[in-house]
């Protein structure tokens, strides 16, 4: 489609102008052609900027998601990978799970401007407001089976630390299990689903959905104490997206045994007094560490120590939640 490919053009050249006559001749269409595929693309809300004898360029601070743009930066890598954007979208996650069986690659991203319906874990809504975050989910077709999905989590949430590192002076951390805090408010949460066979207890298909929020916006009042942003203008969301889904691949499928010692350098929640599940009942005790399997350690108020795998705890102060 010539919409595409001109966007893809003008992503790999962005800030730079060129010409009609050569977006015509590389396209093989007319000038007239180039024009309008230009206007649809203005439409659909890109930054375009033309004027007499300036050519087209994408402005630096054309901040739409698109399959192009996220393609740009990502250069030779992953072009196997499929890359769905969407406008909008009840859920990222939920798409993915609705098409599982028509995905040919093994991984396919799939991003939206917005969602209707985002889901946190827990049952949670996840606010999804368009052009200030990044809602995106990455599937994968595993054809050995994952035993430990658990440890996909724990990777995403590594992967989003070193997105935001790379890109800011913030000093994230995170939240057991994959909670990425700035300060005392959170950022960022990642929802993994998965297919798993009850008989093998291996998951064949799994699904990370990452919700970043980026720019900062006016929240709900039931947010503005506990969420937060990245707070950057400067780098756009199709750059973190690449970035993002650069890391979760290396961490997934290179670092699959080293990653855990970064998570525990970036865990927040050592030494705080919690309410967490064990044993089928609420309990209340002090974190003492996140051990490299991914279990939280934590020494019981009654003094017995749990190893908690599942479910989500909440920071206690003077006997009540804070978060
Ligand atoms: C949480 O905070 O508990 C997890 C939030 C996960 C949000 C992301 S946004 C993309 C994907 N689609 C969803 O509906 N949820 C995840």
């Amino acid at each position: 489609m010539l919409k595409s490919k001109i966007l893809k053009d003008l992503e790999e050249n962005r800030g730079r102008p060129i010409s009609g006559q050569a977006l015509a001749e590389k396209n093989n269409v007319s000038r007239n052609a180039v024009w309008k595929a230009v206007n649809a693309l203005k439409e659909d809300g890109h930054e375009i900027i033309s004027g007499r004898n300036k050519g087209y360029y994408l402005s630096e601070s054309s901040d739409k998601v698109s399959a192009e743009g996220i393609r740009s930066y990502l250069g030779d890598r992953l072009s196997d990978v499929e890359i769905m954007v969407y406008d909008e979208l009840d859920s990222t996650n939920n798409e993915a799970k609705r098409n599982i069986n028509t995905y040919g690659a093994q991984t396919t991203l799939l991003v939206a401007e917005t969602q209707t319906g985002g889901r946190g874990r827990m049952g949670k809504s996840f606010f999804s407001p368009p052009g200030a975050g990044i809602y995106m989910s990455v599937y994968y077709r595993s054809p050995h089976g994952v035993r430990n999905p658990m440890m996909v989590t724990m990777a995403a949430a590594v992967a989003v630390v070193r997105t935001i590192e790379k890109f800011t002076d913030i000093k994230p951390g995170i939240k057991w299990v994959n909670d990425i805090f700035i300060g005392d408010k959170k950022c960022c949460g990642i929802l993994t689903e998965a297919v798993t066979d009850l008989e093998t207890g291996l998951s064949s298909d799994i699904i990370v959905g990452i919700g970043l929020n980026v720019r900062p916006v006016d929240l709900p009042p039931e947010l503005s104490d506990i969420v937060t942003s990245l707070g950057i203008t400067d780098v756009t969301r199709n750059q973190l997206i690449a970035e993002l889904l650069t890391n979760l691949n290396e961490l997934c499928r290179h670092e699959r045994e080293t990653f855990m010692e970064e998570y525990i350098a970036h865990s927040n929640v050592n030494g705080k007094h919690i309410k967490y599940e064990a044993d089928g009942k609420a309990c209340l005790g002090t974190v003492v560490t996140v051990r490299k399997n991914g279990a939280l350690e934590v020494k019981r108020d009654s003094g017995e120590t749990d190893m908690v795998t599942t479910g989500e705890i909440l920071f206690r102060e003077k006997n009540k939640n804070i978060k």
